[in-house]
């Protein structure tokens, strides 16, 4: 049993105090003052357990980086109960056999819900079409994150069989030739709306960030089309202007202030659905190379509530409903979750974020084994000083 005293829920934009009673993995009860002892969290904003749909946590194959252990002990930190994992490990999850020894590593070492997604092509290639009629059993989500497609042959095949078991594919739109240019991404975008509209299939778009890629998901959604798209913490609150250092390197790369504007306006008019963080962590000696010859990838799970709460919702850009809807709601839709709303009877995933008090987030409080964040130094509201997975405290300050 945990009881949570003085803590806040989000009520209609309003956050009313509440103590919340836990049993189990269950809410049993919230009233506006339950007796006994608990834990005081302080005024501290209650909220549904955040849910990524895109990270990397390198595990099988690259455990230097990050583990499964430390990538979601870092997630709880953040606040998130659930994270999607990307398939670009080794081996790749293209089989049976391979998603076998990530899902082992998960069973041993998650402490919050970690899903993996399997490749869409064997060996993110796209030269073959991976096992879905055997993948899909174990897994309903499918990306080729990391590279673009580049066989529009095998990615329509790969359509046709997740459009058949109903899965969800991601896409990283890239086009192999332009790459990392605005045109690189929109040009890839505009082919693959139209290879999702010829098969028929719900088309997710990964980290949009450029105005013609987002016009061209408008324009797709307005004709009816599924087409969905994630945005991420560092394209809404960082340009190509903020590059210091490779901790600013990432793909999509840091693009124009004008493109900055137009992925947070995608997100406030709803063209996308959801932020994600693309938490790409790389080891220190990647990371401390040239800034040409360093991987692509930062760190993110730890900071997207701060940043999403201090600079949307306390700037009063955005609405606490947004906030929740963003960060854990929509995620949850798109990949069919049940949503982990602060009521009697749901499960007990949920975060106490601190919005109260600015804090200056330090390298030495990462969770992440990757120290490669853009945000170090940087002052935030909303960090979260407890997270609660299925009622057992995961994380706490
Ligand atoms: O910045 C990135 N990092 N973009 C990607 O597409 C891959 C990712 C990674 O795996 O490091
Ligand atoms: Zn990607
Ligand atoms: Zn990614």
């Amino acid at each position: 049993m945990i009881l949570l005293k003085n803590g806040r829920i989000n009520l209609n934009n309003k956050l009313v105090k509440k103590d919340i009673l836990i049993e189990g993995d269950t809410i049993v009860k919230i009233a506006d003052e339950i007796k006994g002892d608990g834990i005081d969290v302080k005024g501290g904003y209650i909220c549904p357990g955040l849910t990524d749909i895109h990270v990397h946590f390198r595990a099988p194959g690259f455990e230097k980086k990050e583990t499964i252990k430390t990538g979601s002990m870092a997630s709880a930190k953040g606040g998130f109960t659930t994270v999607l994992a990307m398939p670009n490990l080794n081996p790749v999850p293209d089989c049976l056999e391979n998603l076998a020894i990530e899902e082992e590593l998960i069973k041993k070492e998650a402490v919050i819900e970690v899903l993996p997604y399997a490749s869409v092509t064997v060996g993110e290639k796209s030269t073959k079409v991976s096992d879905i009629d055997n993948l899909k059993d174990h897994t309903r989500f499918y990306s080729d994150d990391g590279v673009g497609f580049s066989d529009y042959e095998v990615l329509d095949e790969a359509l046709e069989k997740i459009k058949k078991y109903d899965l969800f594919v991601a896409s990283h739109a890239e086009d192999k030739i332009l790459r990392y240019a605005p045109a690189g991404e929109y040009e890839a975008v505009r082919r693959e709306i139209a290879h999702a509209k010829k098969i028929g299939v719900h088309y997710h778009l990964c980290h949009m960030s450029t105005k013609e890629s987002f016009d061209a998901i408008r324009e797709a959604q307005k004709e009816g089309l599924d087409i969905t798209c994630e945005v991420t913490p560092h394209h809404l609150f960082l340009n190509e202007n903020d590059i210091k250092n490779p901790n600013f390197k990432m793909n999509p790369p840091l693009r124009s202030k004008e493109y900055q504007q137009e992925t947070l306006k995608a997100l406030l008019d709803g063209t996308a659905c959801c932020i994600a963080t693309d938490h790409a962590p790389h080891t220190e000696e990647e990371k401390s190379q040239a800034y040409d010859k360093c991987p692509n990838g930062i760190i993110g799970i730890e900071t997207s509530a701060p940043l999403v709460y201090t600079k949307l919702v306390k700037t009063g850009i955005a609405t606490l409903d947004q906030f929740e809807d963003w960060m854990s709601n929509n995620p949850r839709r798109l990949i069919r979750l049940p949503l982990n709303s602060i009521k009697e009877g749901n499960k007990a995933n949920l975060c106490v974020l601190d919005i109260d008090h600015e804090h200056i987030y330090s390298k030495e409080e990462i969770l992440s084994k990757g120290k490669n964040s853009p945000f170090i130094g940087e002052s935030l509201y909303g960090f979260n000083m407890l997270t609660i997975y299925l009622g057992n405290i995961v994380y706490q300050k």
